[in-house]
Parts: C-alpha cells; structure tokens; sequence
C-alpha cells in the first residue's frame, strides 16, 4: 500500500469516527430536547383541584364534624376544608384553615411558661401553580438574603397571588408561616432575636420539649420550628423536654429527621400559609431531601411542577419564606447550619428557561 492509500484510509477513518461522534451527540440529546418541548410542561402547573385539595385535607386532623365555626376554640380542635368556586369564570379551589393550635399530645411546658387555645382561621388558594423562572425571592447579596431569611417578620404576609384571607387574626400576629397535620401553629424559623433558635451564629439556642415545641412567651402559642414527628404519631403520656432526651440534645436537627423514621415516602405534614404544601424529610422515592431546594426550603418535585416545602436538617428546617426562591450561593448568616448549597431539583432544572 502507498503512503497515499495510507493517508486515504486514514482521512476515512478518522472522518468515520467524528461521524459516528456527531451521531451519539445528537441521539443523546434528543430525549433531552423531547423532554424539554414536548410531554413534559415547560413553565409547569400544579394539582389544585378539589379533588386534589380534599387528599390533601384527608391527612389532617379535622376533629369537627359540623357546621361552620365563628371560633375555632368555641368547639375543639382543627378544620380544614376545600372550598371549590363553582363559577365557570374562575375554579380557584380555597383551603379554609381553622385551628384552636392544640396539639394530639401532652406539651412539656415549662412551669412558669403559659399555653392557650387560638382560634387560627384563614384561607388560601390551595397550591398555587408558581414558576422556578419568576422567583418571588431572589437576593443578590448576602444582606439581601439575611432580610428574608433571618427575619421573623417575613412570613407575614404570603404573596397576593396566593388571595390569602384572614378570619381571625392570630395572636402569634405576623410569624405564623403554617399548620401542622396536627393543628400545631408552624412559626416562621427565626427567634425573636432573628437567629436560627436551635444553631444562633450569636447568643444561646432556645429549648423546646421532645416533640420539638414550645410557647411564644406573648401569645403562649404552642409552635413548632423544625419537623416533628409527633404530628403523625402524637406519643401518649407525659413527655419530656428535649434537653432531658440524649438524642435529641445532642443534635436537635437530627433528631427531627430521626422521628420520621416510618414515614420515608412523600408525608404531608402541614400547609404553608401560602397554600402550599409541607412535606416531612422524605421524597417520594424514599431518599432524604438535602439537596434541590432553593433558599426557601422549597422544591419543585414532581413533572406537574407542583412546588412544596420540605423538612430538613438544615435552617430553615421548614420554610424560610414563600417561595420559590433563588438558589444563590451564599447562606443566611444567622444560623451555624446553614444547607450546604442551593440546587435546582431535577424537575427544576427540566422547566428552567434561558
Ligand atoms: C388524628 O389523630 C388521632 C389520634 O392520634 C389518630 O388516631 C387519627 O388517625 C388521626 N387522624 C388523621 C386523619 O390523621
Ligand atoms: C369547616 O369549615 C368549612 C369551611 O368554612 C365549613 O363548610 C364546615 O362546615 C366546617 N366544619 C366545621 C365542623 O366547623
Ligand atoms: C379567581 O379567584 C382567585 C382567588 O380568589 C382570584 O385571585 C382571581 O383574581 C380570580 N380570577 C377571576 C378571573 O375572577
Ligand atoms: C423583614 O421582613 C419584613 C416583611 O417582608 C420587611 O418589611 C422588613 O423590612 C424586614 N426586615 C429587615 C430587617 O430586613
Ligand atoms: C404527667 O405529668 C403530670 C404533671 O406533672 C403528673 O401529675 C402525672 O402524674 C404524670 N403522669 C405520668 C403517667 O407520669
Ligand atoms: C428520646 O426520644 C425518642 C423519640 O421520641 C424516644 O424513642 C426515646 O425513648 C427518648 N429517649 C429518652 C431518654 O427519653
């Protein structure tokens, strides 16, 4: 054979195996490109029909059974009901929350500490379809990001989007962020100092009983911070506080995760005031949730593009604020345990534009 056969076969060769690497390119991004404009919504949705709002109302513990209540307190316990429009025009479905903020449970309250009834009533539209392409927080700077999130008073009030009403006003005022399964007030994350309660970059962590509760000292609001598994499983008896618990004194964060040991699946555990659902640690294929949120606590975590809270090891714990949120790379300075990072879940990033 000549050098120039040689030079030949070799041209071919070589010009076979850019083809053939053009070729695997372009296969393995086709199911890319098919799922990004095809079946799977690019902006995404999420499941807010009735029927959707009354599975969701089936897991809490609605203790009523009749009429509707002025006060909450007047009878004992929780309502939570799905209210569907039936105008044509519009088929926002609400979700009326009413609580008297009493948990299934003995609370180990401190002596000296008082502990009421509330009568918590508001309403929202159930999970509101939002999109990981609008956040409605997105910090850019460090002290931006410490306004929202280390800041008791930022839950507030939801966002208008979510026609969030209230019936009574709560004597927790602006920091209720949620309710529980159980009918336990969720408080926004922070202290009054704004520091992470259980992991303060300054001053001491504050203490709350083993199913993870205390009472606010004004409104003696029985709340919960960080995810508790007594809200599915209430324990009967007297409790201890988590101080007097090894486990839970030796990583409160932990701990909490540790108490959702029979619930690794998808777990509601209670609805954000912005409508929006709360889940326990888990996901829906068993794995823990440490990673995929933004700097709310929120996840984008099914292909409909329902968007969620979730329960975590790390501040915020619950929910930081409405989301979505951004997924920066800094973190809020007011805690010692911060998430290692903020990642866009899978399905986030499948409805990322741009
Ligand atoms: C409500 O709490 C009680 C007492 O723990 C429990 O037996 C019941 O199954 C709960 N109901 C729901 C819907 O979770
Ligand atoms: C619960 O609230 C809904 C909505 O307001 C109402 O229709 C229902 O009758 C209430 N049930 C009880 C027991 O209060
Ligand atoms: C439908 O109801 C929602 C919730 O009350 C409200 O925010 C929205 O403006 C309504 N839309 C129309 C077209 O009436
Ligand atoms: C805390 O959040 C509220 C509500 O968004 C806001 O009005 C206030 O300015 C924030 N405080 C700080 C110190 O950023
Ligand atoms: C529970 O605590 C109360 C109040 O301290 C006490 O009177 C009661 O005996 C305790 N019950 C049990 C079963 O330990
Ligand atoms: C600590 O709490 C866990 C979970 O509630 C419980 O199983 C355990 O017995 C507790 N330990 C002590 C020493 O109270």
């Amino acid at each position: 054979m000549g050098p120039g056969k040689l030079v030949c076969l070799m041209i071919l060769a070589f010009g076979l195996l850019g083809f053939l690497f053009i070729i695997s390119v372009v296969l393995a991004l086709i199911p890319l490109y098919i799922a990004k404009h095809s079946g799977t919504p690019l902006t995404g949705s999420a499941s807010n029909s009735l029927t959707d709002c009354q599975t969701l109302t089936a897991k809490f513990n609605t203790t009523c059974s009749s009429g509707p209540v002025t006060n909450i307190k007047a009878t004992t316990g929780t309502n939570v009901t799905c209210l569907g429009l039936t105008g044509t025009s519009n088929s926002t479905v609400k979700i009326r929350v009413q609580s008297n903020g009493l948990p299934l449970f003995c609370p180990n309250i401190p002596m000296l500490d008082t502990f009421s009834e509330q009568n918590i009533d508001f309403e929202v539209n159930f999970n509101p379809a939002v999109s990981v392409n609008s956040p409605i927080f997105k910090p850019p700077t460090q002290s931006a990001l410490d306004s929202i999130l280390c800041n008791i008073s930022s839950e507030m009030a939801p966002p208008s989007s979510s026609g969030y009403f209230l019936y009574s006003t709560p004597a927790s005022g602006g920091t209720l962020a949620g309710i529980s399964v159980d009918g336990v007030s969720i408080f926004n994350v922070n202290s009054a100092n704004n520091q992470d309660p259980f992991y303060p970059s300054t001053a001491g962590p504050e203490s709350v009983d083993q199913c993870l509760a205390h009472c606010n000292p004004t409104g003696a609001v029985y709340h919960y911070h960080i995810a508790s598994g007594c809200a599915l499983n209430p324990p009967s008896g007297n409790i201890t506080s988590c101080s007097a618990n090894t486990s839970c004194s030796s990583s409160i964060a932990a701990y909490s995760i540790s108490t959702f040991t029979n619930y690794k699946q998808l777990t509601v555990i209670g609805i954000a005031k912005d409508g929006h659902i709360i889940y326990g640690p888990y996901n829906s294929d068993g794995t823990k949730v440490t990673k995929g949120f933004d700097i709310c606590n929120g996840m984008f975590y099914d292909k409909i593009g329902n968007y969620g809270y979730f329960a975590t090891q790390t501040f915020p714990y619950i929910t930081g604020c409405f989301g979505p949120g951004n997924y920066p790379t800094i973190t809020p300075s007011c805690t010692t345990n911060p998430a290692s990072a903020y990642t866009r879940s899978y399905y986030a990033r499948l409805f990322t534009t741009g």
